[in-house]
């Protein structure tokens, strides 16, 4: 059951905002979205809904410019149509552009929620609707179950969760990886990492975003700092030879003795 796509293509960065509250997290967003952050990442779960969108009206950009996420928390099934609906007035926007399972629950209720997922999109209260930590196996009996795909699975990628057989797999439903926690979930130590940056000039945090950028994989990731965020929007100013790449995404297999790593299969929610 292949999908229909995203009906918009998310950056290579968007900007995280997992661990930050109140004013904190207004004023990040706002920061970033000047920076030229175009896509914001939030969860129900994250208890920031309400600054965040503070920080989207104080960030100044068109509504319509703005890709604006979030999360549906799995314990809150029963209470879709309602948590929906407090998302959009917390963040004080009129319609969401992607939906997101925070992680899966049994089959049976994986479903029951994607069902008012389905219905939530085709009331236009949202653009498109994905899963997040979905394992490949659950992302198909979901789409097998309701006839509709996820857009997104939104999954914690890295060279430690590095698996080619996930995206090849998704890339054939046309559903979207979107890694999550790019620098949290991977060894910053690793001599690799550190080789390569050296030899471009680059902090290792720019060589992971570059190498999510080589693999196509648009990732979301958190700063509270000005400088960090406008450093981890230079991943087009350089780029990593088939070589380096190769050598990065052996760092997971390295560690797991394995493609794949130890979080393969979606990895932690939060
Ligand atoms: N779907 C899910 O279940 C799930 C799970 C986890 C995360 N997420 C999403 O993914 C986002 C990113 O993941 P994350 O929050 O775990 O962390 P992350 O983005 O992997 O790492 C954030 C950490 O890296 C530091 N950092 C960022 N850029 C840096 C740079 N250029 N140089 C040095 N340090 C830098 C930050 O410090 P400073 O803030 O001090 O710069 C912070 O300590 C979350 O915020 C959330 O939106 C989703």
């Amino acid at each position: 059951m292949n999908g229909d796509g995203l009906p918009f293509t998310l950056p290579r960065v968007s900007l995280g905002t997992w661990r930050m509250r109140g004013p904190e997290a207004a004023t990040v967003v706002r920061e970033a979205i000047a920076l030229g952050y175009r896509c914001v990442d939030t969860a129900t779960g994250y208890g920031n809904e309400e600054a965040v969108g503070a920080g989207i009206r104080a960030g100044g950009a068109d509504r319509e410019d703005l890709l604006i996420v979030t999360k549906f928390p799995e314990e809150d099934a029963g209470r879709e149509r309602e948590t929906l609906l407090r998302s959009l007035d917390l963040l004080g926007v009129e319609y969401l552009d992607l939906w997101l399972i925070h992680a899966p629950l049994d089959a049976d209720g994986s479903l029951a929620l994607w069902e008012r997922f389905v219905e939530a999109r085709e009331k236009g209260l949202v653009r498109a609707i994905g899963v997040s930590n979905f394992r490949p196996d659950q992302v198909d009996d979901l789409a097998a179950r309701s006839g509709v795909a996820p857009a997104v699975n939104q999954v914690a990628f890295g060279p430690r969760h590095f698996d080619p057989a996930l995206a090849g797999h998704h890339a054939a439903r046309r559903i979207t990886v979107q890694g999550h926690s790019p620098f949290s979930e991977n060894d910053l130590a690793h001599p690799v990492l550190r080789a390569t940056a050296e030899r471009h000039g680059r902090g290792v945090h720019q060589v992971l975003l570059r190498w999510h950028v080589e693999h196509g994989v648009p990732t979301v990731a958190k700063s509270a700092s000005p400088a960090r965020l406008a450093a981890n929007l230079e991943v087009s100013e350089f780029s990593l030879d088939p070589s380096e790449v190769a050598a990065i995404d052996r760092i997971g297999a390295e560690a797991s003795g394995g493609p794949g790593g130890p979080g393969a299969s979606g990895g932690r929610a939060s």
